[in-house]
């Protein structure tokens, strides 16, 4: 499907967010054809013109495969820049003469967290809360909010002017192929959902690591820590799509009032269930790199996260008594993303010959890289005993399709364009999980949980194995 006409206009479109994912991803689905009328925006501070704009942007575009110098030309032709400081009352005035008549609006927010506040203001005072009588939308980035508090604030502003309706909050995960595959896998299929609750799970695991450290965004990630800026977002996301009910239709409030009730109904840690740490310097693929408080821009006695992981259980008649444990953190031995659910051993074994016992049945989620999935069961080796063996029933995207997988962006964008909502949280889902990880905090604050430290390239801190070791249980992957 393909955009409507519209006009998209970005607000910091001069920031690293803009130039790394959002023009490259509206480039390919313009020159994939989905943006036929489609006019964007530029609205920041900086004193940049039309050209300047357009050869930041075609050098931001040379990197693509998708790149061409005539298609990048024409794609540039729909952009221009607006330049105003986002308290300026006239910037919005002057902003209504370039949107195409006739045609959609949509506002993109990715300034930093702390303009947003302004900008809504602006445009609801400017009245660009609907455009020729039709009201606009507002896409919105994250970090949404810092607490429960400033979420509910921000919320609370958006609502003087905005109706949720016209909200799309982002959580670049839900744009991701797989991600979503975690609804077609359990909904498309009648043999994996019979199975998914606490009568045949054991437990289940995500784990989102990665391999790079702070890349300079220390000013953000000093005040943030993996625990805001990646399990409040993504994690939290995952786990709803992985653990919510079947909902009554494939559409964006039906789906979300199913994810929203699972959020709910998480079950903060005890302090001892929380694992947190901070990388130290090391040599990581044969190259030093400096410690997170060695970081420029880093307190040097900074005490925020790098790496958290945690088990909490989702209290419905569903999951009860099902450890969920959480994962994620930078400098790690590489980067992976996945989920996996380990179900209950056979309850009796008869395999008397075999020295080992059957293992349990695993189904991982791959979310990134080598996207798939995979089926853990047990086979007979081959041989004249009944010795059996663990072996994997494979399903990878690389292999079973032709097509590429698209960028998130790219995917987020054009829903937001033709006002789709299915893959945005909406603001009961961001405070609920705002108010886990609130409580997560304060039971770390008040126990004082340590901040241990890992090795670049590591697993994370060995507390973290503990946490499930003690459980009898061990992390599947890193
Ligand atoms: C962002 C975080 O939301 O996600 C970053 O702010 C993180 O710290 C990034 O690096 C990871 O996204 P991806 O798509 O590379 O897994």
């Amino acid at each position: 499907k393909e955009a409507p006409p519209c006009t998209l206009v970005i607000f910091g479109i001069t920031g690293n967010l803009a130039r790394i994912k959002l023009v490259p991803a509206l480039y390919a689905l313009y020159v994939k054809g989905f943006l036929p009328e489609t006019r964007i925006v530029g609205f920041a501070r900086r004193p940049w013109d039309d050209a300047t704009l357009k050869r930041t942007m075609e050098e931001a575009l040379k990197g693509q495969t998708l790149y061409r110098e005539d298609r990048a030309a024409s794609f540039l032709t729909t952009m221009t820049y607006h330049q105003a400081t986002f308290d300026d009352p006239e910037g919005y005035r002057t902003l209504a003469s370039r949107l195409l008549p006739g045609g959609e609006v949509i506002f993109y927010l990715a300034t930093p967290p702390q303009n947003y506040p302004e900008i809504i203001e602006g445009l609801g005072e400017a009245g660009l809360s609907s455009f020729e009588g039709k009201p606009v939308r507002l896409v919105i980035e994250k970090p949404f909010g810092r607490d429960l508090e400033s979420a509910g604030e921000l919320n609370r502003l958006i609502r003087r002017w905005f109706g949720e309706e016209q909200i799309f909050r982002i959580d670049h995960y839900l744009g991701k192929e797989t991600v979503q595959n975690l609804l077609s896998f359990r909904f498309g299929n009648g043999i994996f959902e019979p199975v998914l609750n606490n009568r045949y799970v054991d437990h289940i695991q995500i784990t989102v690591a990665e391999k790079i450290g702070v890349e300079g965004r220390a000013n953000y990630y000093e005040q943030a820590g993996a625990l805001r800026d990646m399990v409040q977002n993504h994690l939290l996301q995952i786990l709803a799509l992985t653990m919510m009910e079947p909902p009554l239709r494939f559409e964006a409030e039906a789906i979300r009032d199913e994810k929203v009730k699972v959020l709910r109904a998480l079950a903060p840690p005890q302090p001892r269930e929380v694992v947190r740490a901070q990388y130290t310097a090391g040599v990581l693929d044969g190259a030093f790199v400096p410690g997170y408080r060695e970081e420029p821009g880093v307190d040097p006695s900074s005490t925020t996260e790098t790496f958290v992981a945690l088990r909490t259980e989702v209290r419905t008649w569903r999951w009860t008594g099902v450890p969920v444990y959480l994962r994620t953190g930078k400098r790690l031995a590489r980067k992976v993303s996945e989920v996996s659910i380990h179900f209950r051993r056979v309850p009796h074994t008869f395999f008397w010959e075999a020295p080992l016992e059957p293992g349990e049945n695993v189904l991982v989620v791959r979310i990134q890289p080598d996207e798939g999935m995979s089926l853990r069961v047990n086979v007979k080796r081959p041989g004249y005993r009944m010795d059996l063996r663990p072996a994997w029933l494979e399903f990878d995207y690389e292999r079973s399709f032709a097509e590429d997988l698209p960028e998130a962006y790219e995917r987020l964008l054009l829903d937001a364009l033709i006002g789709d909502a299915v893959l945005y949280t909406r603001a009961d889902e961001v405070e609920a999980s705002w108010s886990f990880v609130d409580e997560v905090r304060r039971g770390w604050e008040e126990a004082g949980v340590p901040i241990h430290e890992y090795a670049p390239g590591s697993a994370g801190p060995r507390e973290a194995r503990y946490l499930l070791s003690r459980e009898g249980r061990r992390w599947r992957i890193l």
